[in-house]
């Protein structure tokens, strides 16, 4: 057995992935991946949440491992799968929707947003913690890298654990988030967080026209000496010591300084997006994810039964 801690996290396939997903998950899941024993797998029940549509969902599935691989994690030394090839995460929900709270989940920032904007929350939003909340308890997970909007959902998975050990017995290890503080929280081409559902998001793939036309689409205001929205993303790629000099010299030339996030953007972006587009033909991701499912099954299934056993179920 390995004497590494365990890490894992999850991105659910909504959408395309975007450099918000980059700085704030995926980095440091790939600088991590040799200290942790890793798992990365593709929450596709959660996506449920908010998509309805199966061709989509398995588009975006397809999305999200292609990215996990472009981005540099390696399936030979990571456990990669799609949480609906384990039936345990469902199973596990559901024993911990048993014993949360209603006025416990109320809490959830997701969920008090969705009520705050008037939406009809659905009953898997509200539970979506708790789902996310198997997720990480199956596998030992000691640390799950997030951005900072996911913070909350880790807490809520140690407390669940907490609860569960403490009315049945020790069956679970108490998760940590690990956040970069530097991109915890990423803005997007509006200032506001970069996020696939405010449409604010540079593609983490996008090609080099697409590339230009979100930077220069970037809201900049005339206050101050510096368009703050351009230099908050352009600070992900290079230092305050190289980027200021260029600040100053072109202060007030908002185009030269776009022209110039979009060389460095381009640059940062091109070995991905070739390594994605090689990948995604030459790759057998069923292969991966038929493997990487059975693999994760047997985790499951074992800690599965000793929580059955605990809780007195068959
Ligand atoms: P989105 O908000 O675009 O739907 P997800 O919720 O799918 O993104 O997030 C996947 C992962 O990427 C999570 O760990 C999340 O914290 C991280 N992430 C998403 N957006 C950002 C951002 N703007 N800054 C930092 N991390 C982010
Ligand atoms: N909630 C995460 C997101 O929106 C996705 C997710 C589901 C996840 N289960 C997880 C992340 C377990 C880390 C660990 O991106």
């Amino acid at each position: 057995m390995s004497s590494k801690k365990k890490m894992l996290s999850g991105i659910k396939p909504t959408g395309l992935l975007h450099i918000g997903n980059y700085f704030g998950m995926m980095k440091q899941s790939v600088l991590l991946q040799d200290e942790f024993e890793s798992t990365f797998f593709i929450p596709d029940y959660h996506a449920l949440t908010t998509l309805h549509d199966p061709l989509m969902l398995k588009g975006f599935v397809k999305e999200v491992i292609l990215g996990y691989l472009s981005v540099g994690l390696d399936p030979k030394k990571v456990l990669l799968f799609r949480q609906s090839d384990v039936q345990e995460h469902t199973e596990l929900a559901w024993i911990f929707n048993c014993i949360m709270t209603v006025s416990y989940l109320s809490r959830g920032h997701a969920y008090k947003d969705a009520e705050a904007k008037g939406e009809e929350v659905t009953v898997g939003t509200f539970d979506y913690p708790m789902l996310m909340a198997a997720d990480i308890l199956l596998y030992d997970t000691d640390v799950v890298p997030v951005g900072q909007d996911q913070k909350q959902h880790v807490e809520f998975a140690r407390d669940t654990a907490e609860k569960f050990n403490r009315l049945f017995g020790a069956a679970f290890k108490l998760p940590e988030a690990r956040i970069m503080e530097e991109v915890a929280t990423v803005p997007g081409i509006d200032g506001r967080k970069m996020s696939k559902s405010y449409n604010n998001y540079i593609p983490l793939f996008a090609s080099r026209e697409e590339i230009a036309d979100k930077v220069m689409a970037i809201v900049t205001d005339s206050k101050g000496t510096r368009p703050e929205n351009v230099y908050a993303i352009h600070r992900l790629l290079k230092d305050a010591s190289a980027l200021d000099p260029l600040y100053e010299e072109n202060e007030g030339n908002y185009k030269a300084l776009k022209e110039a996030l979009v060389e460095d953007l381009d640059a940062f972006i091109a070995p991905m997006r070739e390594r994605r587009k090689k990948l995604e033909v030459e790759y057998d991701i069923d292969g991966l994810l038929r493997e990487g499912g059975e693999r994760a099954q047997e985790i499951a299934s074992a800690k599965m039964s000793d929580v059955r056993a605990k809780i007195g179920v068959r």
